[in-house]
């Protein structure tokens, strides 16, 4: 049976299926020798190369990082950044982050090879609600306005107000933009000074400590894959 060379790369745990049309467009995946362009379908007994480096199925891990600030979340090396890489360097599986946090984010980052699931909690579609702990730079007052939602880049983020305290508010956002809380708090004024993401639908950070990370339970694992 033939299948997009994405949808078998992505299931061989090199990333996510968006990520691998990337990698075929930017010339890096041959089938068998020739070069392979976005739509190319291939079968079972087609050899495919990413960097010319064979593409082999492997046992999917799923783990959770609690990454701490300093950290980028991005797979390649960075000149003279720490990349979470170094973080999970004990893992001889190609893991790779699904989604992102900025460098001066910390908490919850799922890691795995499972590029169909990274996929799956991406994509805007499947809306997955990830919940943050935001530090602000003086006391929030602006409720109304947030239950309302805010404009960010012409879209609007709806979130969930789960508590505020003082300077201190958790909430759930379904959305995966960049710097997106920090932009949300900078329209009514706010600096964020720390953020914290504690979930990932069902997926709980719970009290894994800073820097370490954990092999997903097999009931997260389900949780993930049919309760988003
Ligand atoms: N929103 C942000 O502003 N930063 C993150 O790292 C995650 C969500």
């Amino acid at each position: 049976m033939e299948e997009r060379v994405q949808k078998i790369m992505a299931e061989a745990g090199i990333a996510s299926r968006r990520k691998c049309e990337q990698m075929i467009k930017e010339g890096r995946v041959k089938i068998n020798g020739q070069i392979a362009c976005l739509g190319d379908k291939a079968s079972s007994t087609d050899r495919i190369t990413v960097d010319n480096k064979p593409v082999k199925k492997e046992e999917k891990v799923y783990i959770m990082l609690n990454k701490p600030i300093g950290f980028v979340t991005t797979v390649s090396e960075q000149h003279g950044m720490k990349t979470v890489m170094k973080l999970v360097k004990d893992i001889n599986k190609r893991i790779f982050p699904v989604g992102r946090l900025d460098k001066n984010t910390e908490g919850l980052l799922l890691m795995t090879n499972d590029g169909e699931l990274a996929n799956k909690l991406m994509h805007p579609r499947h809306k997955v609600w990830k919940t943050y702990e935001a530090w602000l730079s003086r006391p929030f007052k602006d409720i109304e306005k947030l239950r309302k939602g805010i404009v960010v880049d012409r879209v609007r983020v709806e979130p969930r107000i789960k508590n505020i305290k003082g300077k201190k508010i958790i909430l759930e956002i379904q959305e995966g933009r960049k710097h997106i809380v920090r932009k949300m708090f900078g329209k009514l004024g706010y600096n964020v000074t720390k953020l914290r993401r504690t979930q990932i639908g069902p997926l709980k950070l719970g009290k894994l400590a800073k820097g370490t990370w954990r092999y997903l339970k097999k009931y997260e694992l389900k949780g993930l894959m049919f309760n988003r």
